[in-house]
């Protein structure tokens, strides 16, 4: 473009200041391209050109954040969040904050080591660096402390109940767990009771799941499939009755606190399994209904070996009541039984 074909409205300066940054862009660009080997857009051309131009007249000088993070160049919101965390960095840097160290008692046992008795190991955790529940703790103590300490997690928000363990004395999962901010007195982490250890806090939980698998946790039909062919269908009112039964997340808090569980670990199917067998026997859509009942009573062990303790129910992290499923259950079963008598 010629500056003389401008119009006469544009006067003298605004000529300079036009040929100034045409110059600078083919500048940059010749600059660039010998350097790159290849020719950028002509949006990019000028954006460069623009940022040198500005530089040069000192406006928009780099801050103190896009020079730490270049990323950061063209973002001035980005920056500007950028600068406030490297200015509280900085002040964080030059405070003494008080550290705040907490004691964690953690169960280990190693099975490379089997003639080494299982023994409680103490951790101190500094809890201003450390987030809120006792999960954070032992992800800072397996990073910073002991990478050898094993336990299981995975979601870290009480969805898949991996990180179930005794925590105080309570059954319960770790990640919905805060920590107690007393530091007076340590925290008591140990496996869950009454279970076979692997290794540290990780328990054996092949019988449980076994017995989670022989109540057939699933939609049983004795027709093939729902009338239109795509789904079996259910009203709210029904929906609604399998409400408190279905978040549950197999956690085994409940069935490790059950002493009829401790006591009869085989024969008892413990809460936990019968809580999802009353979910199924529940289901409007479920066809087995009487079978399921059946199946549970076909030894006596199996359903009524709960004597309505009610540890499942008092320790449950998802607040579900396991204790009152099994007496609907048992009631169902009696009246299911009557009813087959008759
Ligand atoms: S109510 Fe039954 S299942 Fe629950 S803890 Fe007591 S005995 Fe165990
Ligand atoms: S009923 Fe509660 S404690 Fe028992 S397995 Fe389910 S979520 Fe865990
Ligand atoms: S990590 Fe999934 S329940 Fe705790």
């Amino acid at each position: 473009m010629c500056l003389l074909h401008l119009p006469p409205r544009v006067t003298s300066a605004w000529r300079v200041c036009i040929f100034v940054f045409f110059s600078f862009s083919l500048h940059t660009f010749s600059t660039d391209s010998r350097e790159a080997g290849f020719m950028s857009s002509k949006r990019e051309i000028s954006r460069r050109g623009f940022s040198k131009l500005t530089t040069w007249l000192g406006i928009g000088k780099q801050s103190p954040a896009e020079k730490t993070f270049p990323i950061l160049k063209g973002h001035p919101i980005a920056a500007e969040h950028a600068e406030g965390a490297v200015e509280a960095a900085r002040a964080s840097e030059t405070t003494t904050t008080k550290t705040l160290k907490k004691e964690f008692k953690i169960y280990r046992w190693n099975p490379d080591h089997p003639s080494t008795k299982p023994f409680l190991q103490s951790y101190f955790v500094d809890l201003s660096t450390c987030g809120p529940m006792v999960l954070d703790a032992l992800q800072k103590i397996k990073s910073e402390h002991d990478s050898g300490l094993s336990y299981r997690r995975s979601c870290r928000e009480g969805i898949c109940g991996s990180c179930s363990m005794n925590i105080d004395g309570t059954n319960t999962v770790a990640c919905l767990k805060p920590i107690d901010p007393d530091v007076s007195k340590p925290a008591y982490i140990t496996p869950l009771p009454h279970m076979f250890v692997i290794k540290d806090l990780v328990v054996d939980l092949t019988s449980f799941y076994q017995q989670y698998k022989s109540i057939e946790p699933w939609l049983k039909k004795k027709k093939k499939s729902a009338k239109d062919g795509k789904e079996h269908r259910q009203s709210p009112e029904d929906r609604k009755k399998l409400d408190g039964l279905y978040e549950c997340i197999l956690c085994a808090c409940c069935s490790t606190s059950c002493p009829s569980y401790w006591w009869n670990p085989e024969e008892f199917l413990g809460p936990a399994a019968l809580l999802h067998a009353y979910r199924w026997v529940s289901d409007s859509r479920d066809d087995y209904t009487n079978e399921r009942l059946q199946a549970l009573t076909d030894r006596e062990q199996k359903l009524y070996r709960c004597r309505t303790i009610k540890n499942c129910s008092a320790t449950c992290p998802k607040g579900l009541n396991p204790a009152s499923a099994i007496n609907k259950m048992k009631a169902k079963q009696l009246l299911s039984a009557a009813g087959q008598a008759a």
